[in-house]
């Protein structure tokens, strides 16, 4: 939920620190600050309310903060509002510990009265502070290194956190711990980084170590050193990231969601390829052998957000096609809710950021039940790909925007390719049908670059609905999934309220909410449902709603019976999500550009949602 960043080299921190947290700004962005060790071993903490463009602007972009180790944060408040006070870094009443937090520390309120018993003072609301105070009564207690004192709070904290701390007698060495939040650090030409996120390091660095839930770590220039939480040294293994840095960048267009839009043909191929061999699928990479897929007796796929919607359009493709019953739910509800799992089931998480709090306890849980899970995943080594039993990597590449687009486009890809081969190994269809829905599967890539030359229509179009107060989506079967997600790129960006709905619902209570003028999007890619779904929205039509329609070229003429009519490529069914989101995508990013909206940042929103 907040980003946080480190350095300790000989280069000037500050400018570094900035740039960092300027990748790491979709993970919170209503304040951020940085704390920084100068030759003198005084620490100087700059913190601005709003904006990272705030702090640079306080600090001439970190110019005016010397010294060559520091860390920084951006915010999204958890505990306390959006204030210069509540920011972060923090540090202890006599400023021997500093530090930066990204997570929830759950008893706070606890710890908090026990520290202010001994007598320390609380300056903001948040949670961080206590944790720097709690670390600093233990620094203290104890006499001991600065890894005992974060060791001593680790067990007494309940929560996620993922923390950078530097202590006043410690002057080049930044100390770092996870449990359940993510964080990297990196290692370059004498020097080292700490980021929560690739992006931010990998102008500097492609050499990183993963660090585990648990485990704590000291970052001294070009070395760093793990410990346990007994406190006893551990190895890790230097990774390399192979992402280049320009991937990270806007590379010309307006904003990321944009040029994410605009990559989808190639990160759609990319994942396709990555498991396409000889014209078959070869899933030893994922680490699933055809006996476990041939055993599967149930599937559940868990997700958050627009996961969950992948989730959902997969259901309908993977019991269609491998005829194996499929459950989705969301990981919020999952986890609380001690779900009854098949032992011979397989669970399927699905995430982007690998990191989401919700799908993560749901993959536990699941391991804890005894039963196999698989991720689909896009960051290499976040907890999710980590944890689970296999993992079936996206190639999306780094996803800056909030409101994701390829992720999903690749997320949905790798769902096709599990259905189909799960099909194939379970001999529910025929050889010749996997090799022309494989072939239905490469021509993809082109058919979305298809839709993405027609752009402006859905411009001119957005700009009409700019105004628009209330949106409705309706579909059935999986153009009620592709509803779903058009319905959240809608609100979540443009702040128009939406709605997707089954379009077989609508008469059980939504229809009253249609009035004149109100905006019903119809989609219609699926041949069986066509008739049925034109049908209730022509219902909605006669109650006053202005209709668009969104459907297949060639296969109907859907401006007979709509107000503004879309086409896209011919396509299977089973894969006409892929095709149909994207006019949507584009629907939801002309809307909020229409009305000067942060397209990439939008309000009360983060990336990665590391919290419950
Ligand atoms: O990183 P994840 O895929 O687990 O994130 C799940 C959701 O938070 C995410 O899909 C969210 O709904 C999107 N930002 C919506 O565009």
């Amino acid at each position: 939920m907040c980003g946080i960043v480190g350095f300790t080299g000989v280069q000037q921190a500050a400018p570094i620190l900035l740039d960092g947290l300027s990748k790491l700004e979709y993970r919170g962005y209503d304040s951020a600050g940085i704390a920084v060790r100068n030759g003198e071993n005084e620490t100087e903490v700059v913190k601005a309310k709003g904006r990272l463009k705030a702090l640079a602007e306080k600090t001439d972009n970190g110019a005016t903060v010397l010294g060559s180790c520091g860390i920084g944060h951006t915010r999204w408040a958890t505990h306390g509002e959006p204030s210069e006070g509540n920011a972060h870094p923090h540090k202890s009443d006599d400023g021997n510990v500093v530090a930066v937090h990204n997570g929830i520390i759950e008893n706070y309120l606890e710890l908090k009265e026990k520290l202010t018993r001994k007598g320390y003072v609380f300056y903001s609301e948040t949670d961080t502070e206590v944790a720097v105070k709690l670390i600093d009564y233990y620094y203290k207690k104890y006499e001991g290194t600065p890894i005992d004192a974060i060791n001593h709070a680790m067990v007494r904290i309940r929560g996620s956190y993922a923390l950078a701390v530097m202590f006043k007698d410690y002057p080049e060495e930044i100390y770092v711990s996870r449990k359940d939040s993510p964080m990297i650090l990196g290692i370059e030409d004498g020097e080292s980084y700490i980021a929560s996120d690739v992006p931010a390091i990998l102008k500097y660095t492609r050499n990183v170590y993963y660090i585990g839930n648990m485990e704590l770590a000291c970052v001294r220039k070009g070395e760093i050193t793990f410990y346990n939480l007994d406190g006893e040294e551990i190895e890790k293994e230097l990774k390399t990231i192979e992402w280049d840095a320009e991937a990270a960048e806007k590379a010309g267009f307006e904003h990321f969601m944009m040029k994410e839009i605009h990559e989808q043909p190639k990160v759609v191929g990319d994942t396709l390829n990555s498991v396409l061999k000889d014209g078959q699928f070869d899933l030893s990479s994922v680490g699933l052998s055809e006996e476990e897929i041939k055993d599967i007796s149930q599937i559940y796929i868990v997700a958050c957000g627009s996961a969950y919607h992948v989730g959902i359009a997969a259901q309908y493709v993977i019991e269609d096609l491998a005829k194996i019953p499929v459950r989705v739910e969301l990981g919020s509800e999952f986890r609380y809710r001690n779900p009854l799992l098949d032992p011979k089931g397989l669970v399927i998480v699905i995430s982007q950021s690998g990191e989401t709090a919700d799908s993560l306890a749901a993959l536990r849980e699941s391991k804890e039940k005894g039963v196999r899970t698989m991720a689909i995943v896009n960051v290499v080594g976040s907890s999710i790909a980590r944890e689970a039993d296999s993992v079936f990597y996206t190639l999306a590449g780094p996803e800056i925007a909030v409101a994701t687009t390829k992720a999903y486009s690749t997320q949905l890809m790798a769902t096709y390719i599990l259905a189909l081969q799960f099909a194939k190994v379970r001999g529910e269809i025929s050889d010749e049908t996997y090799k022309n829905m494989i072939a239905e599967l490469q021509t993809i890539p082109d058919k979305i670059a298809k839709i993405l030359e027609d752009k402006e229509r859905i411009q001119w179009f957005a700009s009409k609905q700019a105004n628009a107060h209330d949106v409705f989506f309706v579909g059935r079967g999986i153009d009620y999934a592709i509803c779903m997600e058009g319905s959240l790129k809608m609100k979540e960006i443009s702040y128009i309220h939406s709605e997707a709905y089954a379009a077989g619902e609508l008469k059980h209570g939504t229809i009253s909410l249609i009035e004149d003028d109100i905006l019903v999007v119809g989609v219609l890619t699926q041949p069986d449902l066509y008739e049925k779904t034109i049908s209730n929205m022509v219902e909605c039509r006669s109650r006053g709603a202005y209709l668009m329609g969104l459907t297949t070229f060639g296969q109907y003429n859907v401006e007979d019976s709509t107000d503004f009519a879309v086409y896209i490529p011919k396509i299977d069914p089973h894969f006409a999500t892929s095709l149909a989101v994207i006019p949507l995508q584009l629907l939801g990013y002309y809307i909020s550009v229409a009305k000067g909206l942060e397209v990439d940042k939008p309000r009360n929103l983060a990336k990665s949602v590391t919290v419950e």
